[in-house]
């Protein structure tokens, strides 16, 4: 696992112990199924989403066992679309967090197969799990919550733009719509499922938040358009270059490097900005280390 440090590194810890747990075990039927869900999950990844979530639920005082399942959920989803991503229909990547991608190390369909599972347990996990001591209306109201960053007006919805947009011009305004719903939804889902952790969340903290989500989903994914260009593929764990190969539409490639790199410190104050009132020192941690992160 890659470490960042601090009590950060202590709740990627946390939510890998998480996922470990309550994965499948590789030995059980269908066990290639179950295996390669644990290869593409575990032991590896930044675990951005999960630390989002514990530090957005320091902020406002929630129990850390009560966040562990929002946690280890949004990672599953967003595990789920790094496999289906790296598929040949779609980036067609052999690297994925320094090792093989889940179809080159297994096959294209288990892959397939892996990423459907995936998406079901998050559900499941939000939908049963007992550690998630809420209830149920907040249950509920995170699986809606989840499922709509996860789908076709979030996250599938930003893919399905970004393929279409292969080869072609985007405006910036296209390109940050693209962005918001590909990385965006589920950044900012992962910020709203520890707030939903807690029924008595005031209107304004709840909108201080979102803003503060929106603009560090857009901020990522700029800063992961920005490090295909000038980082390398060792330090990536992924291939470098991969976007320009493609002619994907990056920041980078619709506004320039130095026009990038602007928008994310525009981004970033505005995230800090969009936190202020609240003690919320984690979640600036995780504003600088996005905007700033070699990886
Ligand atoms: C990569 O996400 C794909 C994007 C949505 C930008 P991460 O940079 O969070 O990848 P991992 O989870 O650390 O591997
Ligand atoms: C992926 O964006 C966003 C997802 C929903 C997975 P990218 O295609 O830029 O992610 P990487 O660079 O392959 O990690
Ligand atoms: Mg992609
Ligand atoms: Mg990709
Ligand atoms: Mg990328």
């Amino acid at each position: 696992m890659i470490s960042i440090g601090g009590s950060l590194a202590a709740y990627q810890h946390r939510v890998e112990r998480v996922l470990e747990r309550m994965l499948p075990p590789a030995d059980q039927m269908p066990a290639r199924l179950h295996e390669a869900m644990r290869y593409a999950v575990l032991d590896g990844g930044k675990r951005a989403r999960p630390l989002l979530v514990y530090a957005t639920g320091e902020a406002l005082n929630i129990p850390v066992e009560r966040l562990d399942i929002p946690a280890a959920a949004v990672e599953l989803i967003h595990a789920y679309s790094l496999v289906h991503d790296d598929l040949p229909a779609m980036d067609d990547d052999a690297l994925r967090r320094g090792k093989p991608t889940c179809h080159r190390y297994y096959d294209e369909a288990t892959a397939i197969l892996v990423g459907d599972a995936l998406q079901a347990r998050a559900f499941e996990w939000l939908a049963c799990a007992p550690e998630l001591t809420v209830a149920p209306a907040q249950r509920l109201h995170m699986i809606q919550l989840l499922s709509q960053a996860a789908g076709s007006q979030g996250m599938v919805g930003g893919q399905a733009i970004d393929l279409a947009a292969e080869g072609q011009l985007l405006t910036e305004t296209e390109l940050e719509t693209m962005h918001s719903h590909k990385t965006g939804a589920l950044i900012r889902s992962s910020v709203l499922l520890a707030a939903a952790c807690d029924d008595a969340v005031d209107a304004a903290t709840l909108a201080g938040l979102d803003r503060f989500a929106c603009c560090l989903g857009l901020a990522f994914q700029v800063q992961d358009d920005i490090l295909d260009v000038i980082s390398d593929t060792a330090t990536l764990g992924k291939q470098q270059g991969a976007d320009a190969a493609a002619g994907k539409a990056t920041y980078p490639s619709v506004i320039g490097m130095q026009a990038a790199r602007h928008k994310l410190q525009c981004l970033h104050a505005e995230a800090l900005q969009a936190l202020e009132g609240l003690s919320a020192g984690l979640l600036q941690d995780i504003a600088e280390f996005t905007i700033k992160r070699a990886y």
